[in-house]
């Protein structure tokens, strides 16, 4: 259970859903409302608490007015159905068209206030500079016409010179002041600003850097997983730690490096799925769930936001755990590759400091 600071003892529940149509595309999800949880949970997300209010999550970089409806209808469509923790980015470009659609949902009563969600945002990698931390997370705010996030994380372990862009230039990479930059996310804590602070795409090397100057710990790593990619040694060394594991990608991403989805093609998922009458998407959310990780699982279809909820009520056998954790392993997503564009050089960095992978 992810506990830091102000959010230590709380429990903290969620389902989540992402909405995407392309690379460019990423967005939110929604948690079980702090005030309206009497008991802790054992494990988060837990299902008992978020049966019937569940989170959604995309991703963005939405400059177009077409991609900024979807977002915001999508986002509209999570809530109808159930979700309530929403996880965004800066440089997704979904911060505004969230923002406008929960102002929508508050208008049409499908909320009653802001305290039903679970937002969560993230400082961009030309931000990890310990005087951009505070602007940053102001900018953002604004976005999203909100007065705190529920989370704030580091985006990535990475810091760059220079405006934000997507991908980076590798010459504009520069050391991460780990301890400095953390001071300045705890500042956002203590100022109310961010309800809780953590990291996503972070290895247990750089949790290390974090918590050796950490006064308040990460709350949650946000990582990619799922039953391809399924980050044992992370996840352990979070349990050891207490910092809660989230997991973007949990149905495999969007083919991001050409080799096809090795969870939604998943033979052995398929046949799990077909033997419990479910879909292989639920299966693969069903077990990240049953490893204690938050999913924070996009889709812009309705009928799938409701298909990815039903995942509470049921749950895998020993032999289906056994055959799953058996799959192959791949991590798409990875920084050099995916942060950075292909042309020129790391000057000041060494891109072994920047790799997330880690068996
Ligand atoms: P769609 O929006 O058309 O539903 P990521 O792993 O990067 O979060 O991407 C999730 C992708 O999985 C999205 O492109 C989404 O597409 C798709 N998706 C979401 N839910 C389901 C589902 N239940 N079955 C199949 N695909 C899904």
């Amino acid at each position: 259970m992810a506990q830091a600071g102000g959010t230590r003892g709380r429990a903290r529940c969620q389902k989540v859903l992402q909405i995407s149509g392309d690379r460019n595309l990423r967005a939110a999800s929604a948690w079980q409302p702090r005030r309206r949880r009497r008991r802790r949970c054992r494990r988060w997300p837990c299902a008992r608490a978020t049966r019937g209010r569940c989170r959604w999550s995309a991703w963005a970089r939405c400059s177009s007015p077409l991609v900024h409806e979807a977002t915001k209808n999508a986002v509209l469509a999570a809530i109808e159905v159930g979700f309530r923790h929403f996880d965004t980015a800066f440089m997704y470009g979904t911060e505004k068209p969230l923002g406008e659609a929960v102002a929508e949902a508050l208008r049409r009563g499908l909320l009653q206030s802001r305290e039903e969600l679970f937002v969560t945002s993230k400082l961009w990698c030309s931000q990890n500079h310990p005087d951009l931390v505070l602007p940053s997370l102001r900018d953002t705010l604004k976005n999203l016409q909100m007065e705190y996030v529920d989370l704030y994380l580091i985006h990535w372990p990475v810091c760059v010179n220079g405006p934000p862009r997507f991908p980076s230039k590798k010459e504009d990479a520069v050391p991460l002041d780990f301890e400095g930059v953390w001071r300045a996310m705890e500042e956002c804590q203590r100022l109310g600003l961010a309800k809780a602070i953590g990291v996503s795409n972070f290895t247990t090397k750089h949790l290390d850097r974090v918590l050796a100057v950490a006064t308040i710990p990460p709350a949650v790593n946000q990582v990619e997983l799922n039953p391809a990619w399924q980050q044992r040694t992370l996840r352990a060394y979070c349990a050891d730690r207490g910092i809660h594991v989230a997991a973007y990608s949990p149905l495999g991403g969007q083919n991001w490096d050409g080799q096809g989805n090795a969870v939604l093609d998943s033979v052995v998922l398929a046949e799990i799925a077909k033997a419990r009458g479910k879909t292989v998407a639920q299966v693969a959310l069903r077990w990240t769930h049953e490893q204690g990780v938050t999913c924070i699982v996009k889709s812009y279809n309705k009928e799938r936001l409701k298909q990815n909820l039903e995942i509470f009520d049921w749950e895998l056998t020993e032999e289906d755990r056994l055959k799953i954790s058996q799959i192959p392993q791949r991590k798409v997503v990875q920084t050099s590759s995916g942060l950075f564009s292909e042309e020129g050089e790391f000057t000041s960095v060494d891109p072994a400091e920047l790799n997330n992978v880690e068996e």
